[in-house]
């Protein structure tokens, strides 16, 4: 039996670097994203061939997929079969062919794509054809924490698996909650303009973000960062209290960005991208040069909003263009789009 999955990346409207902090976020799954086929093969290995990386191919025994030589790509591909077999599911030998349109490092989530479609792929090759949306993001995170070296959270994942078309999702990531959210744009377009800065969440400031909120936590003795109050965060030394004063900040932005889509207001949506931005940029210092230069020429052209979005650093920024705008050359209009699916 050959099965096909789709992950999609993501985009997140608003809720930046809430997710590991028990906070909330907005993201919407985007038409691009990763394929992944799936059919059967002959030896107890599963052989993965990578045709965005020039045909690439890596194989090894489904049973115990090696820890070493697991860079790059393969480290997706090794971690999840891996993790996937840990949780008790029973994989078959496959071969896989992986394909996509997203930019890696884009900060369009290309990594959470290709996690997601292959999970779906190698499950439904073995029978399995619904599991369990936050299980499966829970182990694919798992796998970029422990197999890819990057501790991100559940954001990327849970997009990618249970978006749908034409709305946001509001995730509560210290219940794991999720509530489907119109996003009806009418004559305004959402629009990413790449960088043109990588970034690679394994290093660099993403790690160090993450370790000074857990740093927070600690010293607060609190559950989540979420969970602490604006005096405790006075109290805390710096940089921890400028972090913790944006994930209080932008998780009240999230839902007064719920309550903007809801009224129709756009323009106080665009509003709130800006306040999100202007906060990664000063209290989370998760902006760069190139990244300013590209809000810059976004707004420029007129945009209403525009930020940083995913893990910053670099990446894309994303947009909000009022009726009769044109966007920037090299943007791109991304549509909340169908969540992860077998699509063959
Ligand atoms: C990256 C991570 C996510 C999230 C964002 C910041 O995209 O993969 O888990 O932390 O950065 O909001």
């Amino acid at each position: 039996m050959t099965v096909t999955a789709f992950g999609p990346g993501r985009v997140n409207l608003i809720g930046e670097h809430t997710d590991y902090n028990g906070g909330l976020a907005l993201p919407f799954a985007i038409a691009e994203g990763v394929r992944v086929t799936a059919s059967a093969h002959d030896a107890d290995t599963i052989v993965a061939i990578a045709h965005d990386a020039g045909g690439e191919r890596d194989t090894f025994a489904a049973a115990a997929p090696p820890r070493e030589g697991a860079d790059g790509w393969r480290a997706f591909v090794r971690g999840i079969v891996a993790e996937l077999q840990r949780d008790g599911h029973t994989l078959r030998p496959a071969r896989l062919e992986i394909a996509g349109d997203l930019a890696q490092g884009s900060g369009l989530s290309s990594s959470a794509a290709l996690e997601v479609a292959l999970a779906l792929a190698l499950l439904a090759h073995a029978g399995e054809t619904d599991p369990d949306p936050v299980a499966l993001a829970r182990l694919c995170a798992r796998v970029e924490n422990d197999w890819v070296g990057a501790q991100t959270g559940l954001l990327d994942q849970t997009a990618s698996l249970m978006g749908r078309a034409d709305a946001a999702l509001r995730i509560d990531f210290t219940t794991m909650e999720t509530t489907v959210v119109p996003l009806e744009l009418g004559d305004w377009r959402l629009v990413t303009l790449d960088s043109g800065e990588t970034h690679s969440l394994a290093t660099g400031g993403y790690n160090e973000r993450r370790a000074e909120t857990t740093e927070a936590v600690q010293r607060l003795g609190v559950a989540t960062l979420s969970a602490a109050t604006p005096a405790q965060a006075a109290g805390l030394p710096e940089p921890l209290a400028r972090r913790t004063r944006h994930v209080l900040a932008e998780n009240q932005r999230v839902d007064a960005t719920v309550a903007a889509l809801r009224d129709g207001d756009l323009r106080r949506v665009g509003q709130l991208l800006d306040a999100s931005h202007a906060s990664l940029r000063d209290l989370y210092d998760a902006s760069t040069d190139a990244v300013e230069r590209t809000v810059e020429r976004l707004r420029a052209a007129g945009a209403a909003g525009a930020r940083m979005v995913g893990g910053g650093f670099g990446g894309h920024v994303l947009a909000l263009l009022p009726p009769g705008t044109e966007p920037p050359e090299g943007a791109h209009e991304v549509s909340p789009s169908a969540g992860a699916r077998l699509v063959g």
